[in-house]
């Protein structure tokens, strides 16, 4: 399971931040979180209603192990927002616009972000859309705050904003996504590579694992197939929000299955008669070959005795070691210089020893 046993940075240094600036967390109005982590800033809100929006499963679920609630994003107007900082830019921006929405006249902005993430340009910017930010730095993270002013806030940059927030065509293609999604502005070239060398004949019970906004379904759907189920199996909301629309012209021939878990956790639903995937490797901006490999894990506990397993990894992610470990023989179907499509099945006497 994707349970993150450090804390994250941005989270320590928010709480860094509340202990020598108090004045936010004493209010007794309404808190809206952006991207909501679990940190121990949460303890200074006890009593206040809080908003905590997060659409990546493994970070709701830590939230709901505190026993908060957690929503998709913050709808109700909030005295104080916060907004954690992620990889994607333009989704981050998106957030400050939500969050200047929600704000009270005075209410207090709080941001969070990685320095590696480009927590610089960020203050800048969000200098600009609210007139101005004090700032903070700790953990390798800056936090910058400022109040909104109604007459400093630039309304035409908050409108730009608000307009990131929404679903939009991928170049090229009939697919949408949105900031906050993996690859929301172009199709990935790992995933185009797999999809180019699926085998015919693809049929019965199939799985994407880490489905992103569907984008191997609808290749494989597109084709003549036999496809009787086809289950999505994604941690990120707005991923599986944006695949439900591009699959929606399958439903009538396949059944449509949509997931929301984390797959590191193991699935909900199995077996299967085949899988496709192209793992993720980083949740932030460094590497992480472990969740590759639980998902490697999660996908041959649920492959059929016969199954089949079809994935694309970087050329120098080291798959092969989880395959061979989990008794599946593999072969490579295509590479390059910066991929590998693997196909990989269970071997019957290896598997009925472990299992
Ligand atoms: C490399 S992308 C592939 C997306 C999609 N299959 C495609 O080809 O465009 C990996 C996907 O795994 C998702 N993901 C990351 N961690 C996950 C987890 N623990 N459980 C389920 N999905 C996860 C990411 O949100 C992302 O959409």
């Amino acid at each position: 399971m994707t349970r993150s046993h450090t804390i994250d940075p941005r989270a320590a240094a928010l709480d860094s931040f509340l202990d020598r600036h108090p004045e936010p967390a004493a209010g007794t109005d309404g808190i809206a979180i952006f991207r909501a982590v679990a940190g121990s800033y949460l303890d200074r809100f006890r009593g206040r209603p809080v908003q905590c929006g997060q659409t990546y499963r493994p970070h709701a679920a830590a939230l709901e192990r505190r026993g908060l609630a957690v929503v998709a994003e913050p709808e109700a107007p909030a005295g104080l927002c916060i907004v954690f900082a992620t990889k994607y830019k333009e989704e981050t921006l998106y957030h400050l616009a939500r969050a200047t929405s929600l704000l009270a006249p005075g209410g207090m902005l709080v941001v969070a972000a990685a320095n590696e993430l480009g927590a610089p340009s960020l203050e800048k910017r969000c200098g600009e859309l609210i007139g101005g930010v004090a700032s903070y730095s700790k953990h390798k993270c800056r936090v910058f705050w400022g109040r909104k002013d109604p007459s400093g806030l630039n309304g035409d940059l908050r409108d730009a904003w608000l307009d990131l927030g929404r679903l939009r065509k991928i170049e090229g293609t009939e697919l949408v996504a949105q900031p906050g999604v993996f690859s929301w502005k172009a199709i990935d070239p790992g995933s185009r590579l797999l999809a180019e060398h699926l085998p015919e004949g693809l049929a019965g019970r199939g799985a994407d694992l880490g489905a992103g906004y569907g984008y191997l379904g609808h290749a494989l759907l597109s084709r003549p197939h036999g496809v009787a189920e086809w289950h999505l199996f994604e941690a990120e909301l707005k991923a599986l929000d944006a695949a439900r629309r591009n699959l929606a012209g399958f439903a009538s021939t396949t059944a449509l299955h949509y997931h929301w878990c984390d797959v590191t956790a193991g699935l909900p639903e199995a077996p299967f008669d085949f899988i496709l995937m192209n793992p993720p490797f980083h949740t932030g901006r460094d590497a992480e070959p472990g969740l590759g490999r639980a998902f490697i894990r999660a996908a041959v506990a649920a492959l059929k005795p016969d199954g089949r397993l079809y994935l694309v990894a970087n050329r120098h992610l080291p798959y092969e070691e989880e395959l061979r470990a989990g008794g599946c023989g593999f072969e490579r179907l295509a590479g390059g210089e910066s991929y590998k499509v693997i196909e990989a099945r269970p071997i019957a006497d290896t598997l009925s020893r472990k299992r």
